[in-house]
């Protein structure tokens, strides 16, 4: 086997900058790969979207959150680059994805070169991002949690045929809109939503995503904000 002399275009094109950037990180092949195969593995057992399009959401919210609330814009990128990874354990196993998918990032952005600071922050955010086994142990965390709670949208459901029986599809399929709504002068998010009441009730929302809701308050807690969530135009928190 000969190895090429000289590097190609796309490998000059794939070497890390430093600091390494959100663009690099969601461009990367591997990446994306990973995030592709989480997502089909999630669809072969049933669950709703959690590909390209939740993670760049995921993303820019997050980002948005610090970046509103006045932290600096690498904690911000932190936060945007968390988003991308944060749900690559699913290809591994849906249970504990949060803390399989924080170990391959680790991986991941050690390979890039990230610094160990950096990882830390970014790894522990991953790690904690779920409702039932993660805590807002730092900034990134706190807006990751907020931001991947806020992604409950009818484009998340693959079958609509399904509503009628599943909740969860549902639920997602019931809301039109969801947007993250930040007061950085009242130091206020709210979680503001518009509803379909004739395909789900919104208790129906609150039966499945109390924990969701109670996981996003301690987050914003930790911001320094206060959360609410909105409905079809009232204020219900
Ligand atoms: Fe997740
Ligand atoms: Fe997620």
């Amino acid at each position: 086997m000969t190895t090429p002399a000289t590097k190609t275009a796309a490998d000059a094109a794939r070497i890390p900058p430093n600091p390494v950037t959100f663009e690099f990180v969601r461009d990367h092949p591997r990446v994306r790969s990973y995030i592709r195969t989480a997502d089909a593995s999630l669809e072969q057992i049933g669950y709703t979207e959690h590909g390209e399009r939740h993670v760049g959401l995921v993303s820019r919210i997050a980002y948005n959150v610090l970046k509103r609330m006045g932290h600096p814009e690498r904690e911000c990128e932190l936060a945007a680059i968390a988003g991308v990874l944060h749900d690559i354990g699913n290809a591994v196993n849906r249970d504990h994805h949060a803390q399989t998918g924080a170990v391959m990032a680790m991986q991941i952005l050690n390979e890039f070169g990230m610094e160990d600071a950096e990882v830390l922050t970014v790894i522990a955010a991953i790690g904690n991002h779920h409702e039932n086994d993660g805590d807002p142990v730092n900034a990134v965390a706190a807006a990751l949690i907020l931001a991947d709670k806020s992604d409950v949208h009818r484009t998340r459901v693959r079958n609509p045929d399904m509503i009628r029986f599943d909740i969860h599809d549902r639920v997602n399929y019931a809301v039109e809109k969801s947007f993250l709504n930040v007061d950085e002068d009242r130091k206020h998010i709210t979680l503001e939503l518009t509803i379909d009441p004739n395909i789900s009730h919104v208790m129906e929302y609150f039966e499945i995503f109390m924990t969701r809701m109670l996981a996003s308050r301690k987050a914003a807690k930790f911001l320094g904000a206060t959360l609410g969530l909105q409905v079809n135009g009232n204020r219900l928190v």
